[in-house]
């Protein structure tokens, strides 16, 4: 799949997601085959004023390229500067975030609140795209702000009016959060309406969810998010089933163990051990989901200050 000038190895995309997708998680993403990884969101705002927090989410040491970076805010100006920043820190891809639910971000006009103000946003993707002209810029957002307001095809075709080289489409509305079933029959109507590459998002847990995802809206690629969380091999699973149409074996204990502490790993290179340790409670929670003694373990895990202690709870699991 292309976005703009670049090939994608694969149309099997890893979602944005605040918390989850850092360096750690989009190494052991790209490792698992999805064909391309897209940060957590970044604020322009943040990166205007240098804040290191935000910096240090900019770090894309060994991962494979290409890289795209999301940004969110509400002022073409400052989004303008942002992507030139996130640019020249290695990003190959801008995506803008137009989706975001959470109240702090929709009350300040970011996120989801872009789609209510279509004007705005469009202005937003004609300045980000001034700014960085040789970079693919693309934009990810929903069905719509609420049921009375389902504005996601007049809102696709401006976006590629404005410029946007793909869009990723979420099949649910801003007041749905992340409850309700996805919608794709919005993803299939973006997808009819548009010349440029259309993504779709929402509800991709299994590899036949994307084969099925793919067939029904006919969108060239397919983005996955919280299937994925623990659980990486899903990248590899779909890739294969789309290669293939064979299902791969579920990894068997020993891997997810193993790919645990790697990501616990790759999270202490990147974040110091403190801040891995704290992350890494979550993750711990996912990765051993349905385990044999996983309750138990993640009680554990929730009281451990080192990586020592976490490797050794999550080694025990395989005695
Ligand atoms: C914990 C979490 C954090 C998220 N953060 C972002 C984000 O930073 N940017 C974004 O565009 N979407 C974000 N999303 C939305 C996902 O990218 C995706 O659109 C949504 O989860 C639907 O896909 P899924 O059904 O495969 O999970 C987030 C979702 C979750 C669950």
């Amino acid at each position: 799949m292309q976005i703009g000038s670049i090939e994608l190895a694969n149309n099997v995309i890893a979602a944005p997601m605040a918390g989850v997708t850092d360096r750690a998680f989009r190494i052991i993403a790209r490792e698992q085959g999805c064909g391309l990884t897209v940060t957590e969101m970044v604020s322009d705002l943040a990166l205007l004023y240098a804040n290191p927090r935000t910096y240090r989410m900019l770090d894309f040491r060994g991962e494979k390229k290409p890289l795209s970076v999301q940004i969110f805010g509400s002022n073409p100006e400052t989004m303008a500067k942002a992507a030139a920043i996130v640019v020249e820190r290695g990003a190959n891809i801008v995506d803008i975030n137009m989706g975001c639910p959470t109240p702090k971000i929709v009350k300040n006009n970011e996120g989801s609140a872009l789609m209510r103000d279509p004007q705005l946003a469009t202005k937003i993707v004609e300045s980000v795209v001034k700014s960085i002209p040789t970079i693919p810029v693309t934009v990810k957002f929903r069905k719509g702000w609420d049921e009375q307001s389902i504005n996601a095809v007049e809102f696709a075709r401006a976006m590629e009016s404005a410029g946007a080289v793909a869009v990723t489409i979420h099949g649910r509305t801003r007041n749905q959060f992340y409850s309700g079933k996805a919608d794709w029959n919005i993803i299939r109507k973006v997808k009819e309406a548009l010349k440029i590459p259309v993504i779709g998002n929402g509800d991709i847990w299994s590899a036949q969810d994307a084969a099925n995802m793919l067939e029904f809206t006919g969108c060239d690629g397919v983005m996955v998010g919280r299937g994925a969380m623990g659980n990486p091999w899903l990248f590899r699973e779909i890739v294969y089933y789309l290669a293939t149409g064979k299902t791969l074996p579920c990894p068997r204990p020993e891997e997810r163990i193993h790919t645990a502490i790697r990501h616990l790993e790759l999270m202490v290179e990147s974040k110091g051990e403190q801040v891995a340790v704290f992350e890494m409670r979550k993750h711990a929670a996912w990765y051993t989901k349905g385990m044999r003694g996983a309750a138990r373990i993640r009680e554990v895990i929730n009281k451990t200050q080192s990586k020592k202690e976490i490797e050794e709870i999550l080694r025990g699991l395989l005695d």
